[in-house]
């Protein structure tokens, strides 16, 4: 079992230059709880400025290129991100998976570009609250997984992130049993793409995550951290939340 909870912020498209302050705070909190590893996500505008004023601080991407160069307009690859300041991306997020029609191919790819590039990788995966409903949670799930994972995957790059799509900024959490059943299958699935090592590989859970219920839901078996959009924005909201992965 992995004994590091690892908590990240997804700030989406938040943050401008003037909210550089509240990356600072959440630093300093991180870094008043080693036993936690944190990271913030901001847009990309803001990475080169997060990392440069907080050195030992986690700063990654929401997303990059699967491709090391070349003609792709509005994008990035694995490499300018790294040399902007971050050691990981967020891949896959269902957010990029609705609006920009990303497959798990691709997925795959973007996770294979940056573990080449030395950084980390978040991979998402989640259900809809249709497919939930219609009972298909699980194997949507892993099939997402399987067909997101990349060659040569390993706990020392690689996390998943488990984030029901119904569950994103709507304040709406799944049961801790839910959470638990689905967390125990991607742990199963992952024994089953990559061995002993599955082990070690920290699943997140993601959706509506605060600091009044981190406590319930790192408590949860096979819940190694979290994913945290809204509740990332600020050191106040996002303080407590590393904090409780501490205590847990
Ligand atoms: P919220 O925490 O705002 O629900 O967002 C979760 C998420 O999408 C993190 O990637």
């Amino acid at each position: 079992m992995p004994n590091r909870k690892y908590i990240v912020g997804n700030w989406k498209m938040n943050g401008l230059q003037s909210e550089l302050s509240d990356i600072s705070g959440i630093a300093a909190i991180a870094a008043a709880n080693p036993s936690v590893d944190a990271a913030i996500c901001p847009p990309l505008t803001l990475i080169a400025s997060a990392s440069s004023q907080n050195p030992a601080f986690a700063v990654g991407a929401q997303d990059c290129h699967y491709n090391e160069k070349g003609a792709h307009t509005g994008c990035v690859s694995a490499a300018m991100i790294k040399e902007a300041g971050a050691s990981l991306s967020i891949l896959g997020h269902s957010e990029r998976r609705a609006d920009q029609h990303e497959t798990d191919a691709e997925v795959k790819t973007k996770a294979e570009a940056v573990h080449a590039a030395g950084l980390g990788a978040i991979i998402c995966v989640g259900e809809t609250e249709e497919e939930r409903d219609a009972g298909k949670a699980v194997d949507v799930v892993c099939g997402q997984l399987e067909g997101s994972f990349p060659a040569g995957a390993d706990a020392n790059w690689l996390t998943i992130a488990y984030e029901p799509v119904w569950a994103i900024g709507t304040g709406r959490v799944p049961e801790a049993s839910d959470v638990e059943e689905m967390h125990a299958a991607i742990r199963s699935a992952l024994g089953r793409l990559m061995g002993d090592g599955a082990d070690a590989v920290r699943i997140l859970y993601g959706g509506s995550m605060n600091g009044g219920n981190a406590a319930e839901l790192l408590a949860v078996p096979n819940v190694d951290g979290g994913l945290v959009g809204g509740a990332s924005l600020t050191a106040a909201k996002f303080g407590p939340i590393i904090e409780a992965a501490a205590a847990a």
